[in-house]
């Protein structure tokens, strides 16, 4: 039979105790660890971004609609306050250092700081929907770009994506172009 599992368990074994101070990152993970570092705080600080972006206009957002919009804008900034935390938890878990550097945020951040004047609900709207869009197209770049390499990574930004898409499918349906 073609494909069959193989494996040698009596090395595993060894090198699970031997690397023990690795902690969960095993010789199976084949990522460029360095590289998936740099790119997972990348999308800490994006998350950290669009987290301010959300809360800081659903406190100012002004209109007849204020209410509607600010109530949409509230539920995504708690949903990117809880991407920011998880994807800097796979960071720790994987030996390095949540980026949580205010300085450098907005330069790692794949999306922009905007935010229209406070009586400009569509202007808010089209700001966030932009947003959403980049960060659905960089955050697929990056599950191709993982790959196979490191499969609980991959998930994690596959997790955040679909969310992504809901946010913007929700923004689409208030964005009067
Ligand atoms: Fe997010
Ligand atoms: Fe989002």
């Amino acid at each position: 039979m073609q494909n069959q599992f193989a494996i040698d368990v009596s090395r595993i074994r060894q090198e699970a105790r031997k690397n023990i101070t690795k902690g969960p990152v095993t010789p199976a993970n084949k990522a460029d660890l360095e590289r998936l570092l740099n790119v997972l705080n990348q999308v800490v600080a994006t998350e950290m971004v669009c987290y301010l972006r959300y809360t800081q206009n659903a406190i100012v957002a002004q209109g007849i609609h204020r209410e509607q919009v600010a109530d949409l804008f509230r539920e995504h900034a708690d949903e990117e306050l809880d991407h920011f935390k998880r994807v800097s938890d796979r960071v720790n878990q994987l030996g390095g250092n949540p980026d949580m550097d205010p300085a450098t945020l907005v330069s790692r951040s794949h999306t922009e700081y905007v935010t229209p004047a406070e009586t400009d609900l569509q202007g808010m709207i089209r700001e966030n929907f932009v947003a959403e869009r980049i960060v659905i197209e960089t955050y697929t770049e990056i599950v191709r770009w993982i790959g196979e390499s490191d499969p609980t990574s991959r998930r994690l930004i596959e997790d955040i994506l679909e969310e992504e898409e809901e946010h913007a499918d929700e923004l689409n349906d208030l964005y009067q172009p």
